[in-house]
């Protein structure tokens, strides 16, 4: 069964998950981390790349950590209808489709169809659309999150630009609301965050590499900054101890206030990854 579909030479995607798990500059530099304890064995989720939480964000449900859609085989989705706009000219782009198996509506009893096109343009840019439509008969609600690993010289190099002033839930304090009062965020100890109703637009600094990633979301009104540092790092039996400094997961997401789809219904949320160089 083939799993990894390379859709070009600058990304790769996994059927485990809906997963991207590498997207390279032209010059072939990776831009996202993998752990090098990575399981590739599903339903154990894979550590790195982009995994898709989905219908629940962490432990904020009855559901399995980050829910299930990470650990589930997708398939290649040869008709999806089109997307308004299109998003597809002079892109190389795959489109993946997810449907809940009959265990799946034993533990979340909604029927929905899952569609995710990935694509990268001409300019490096990587996008991802996600289009969850409810074909039940009652309404659902549902969290997502892009928990996006991005690949980064030393976790003491980077800051995170676009978060200021906002309020953040941190899963280090119960869930406790905070505000945010440094004018960037930067990196000394774990952080596990849930940043509330952001721009579309922040950008990681990464001062050794001289590169900045640029964030673009819409419909994804929140920010997850994950970074376990080293006492968790040694907990996670998927990674490595000293890997927390080559990672940073800065997600597009939509947690504080679950989406809510009436029979029908359809929501879409764009995720829109880029790179520059910087001074
Ligand atoms: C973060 C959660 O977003 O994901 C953390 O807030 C969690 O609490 C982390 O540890 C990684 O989750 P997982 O399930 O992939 O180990």
């Amino acid at each position: 069964m083939i799993i990894w579909i390379s859709v070009s030479k600058e990304f790769l995607v996994s059927l485990h998950g809906g997963q991207v798990l590498s997207w390279k500059t032209d010059r072939g530099e990776e831009l996202l981390f993998i752990s090098s304890k990575a399981i590739f064995m599903p339903p154990t989720p894979v550590r790195g790349g982009i995994p898709i939480c989905f219908p629940q964000f962490g432990k904020r449900g009855s559901l399995e950590q980050h829910g299930f859609a990470r650990n589930k085989i997708w398939v290649m989705d040869d008709h999806p209808p089109p997307l308004q706009p299109s998003d597809s000219s002079g892109k190389s782009f795959i489109d993946l489709l997810l449907k809940p198996s009959e265990d799946d509506l034993k533990i979340w009893p909604h029927s929905f169809e899952f569609r995710l096109r990935v694509s990268l343009s001409a300019e490096g840019y990587l996008t991802l659309i996600s289009r969850v439509r409810n074909i039940n008969c009652k309404p659902f609600s549902f969290s997502i999150a892009y928990h996006t690993y991005f690949s980064i010289s030393d976790i003491s190099e980077v800051r995170i630009e676009g978060l200021e002033t906002l309020d953040y839930l941190d899963n280090l304090h119960e869930k406790k609301r905070f505000t945010e009062q440094g004018d960037a965020l930067t990196f000394e100890s774990e952080v596990d965050r849930v940043y509330l109703g952001s721009s579309d637009m922040i950008a990681i600094f990464d001062h050794e590499r001289k590169q900045t990633f640029i964030i673009q979301k819409e419909g994804l009104p929140d920010v997850v900054v994950w970074n376990p540092w080293e006492k968790k790092s040694k907990s996670i039996p998927d990674f490595g101890d000293e890997e927390y400094r080559q990672m940073l997961c800065v997600d597009g997401a939509a947690i504080e206030k679950p989406i809510t789809l009436k029979p029908g219904e359809e929501w879409t949320g764009r995720l829109e990854l880029s790179y520059v160089p910087s001074s």
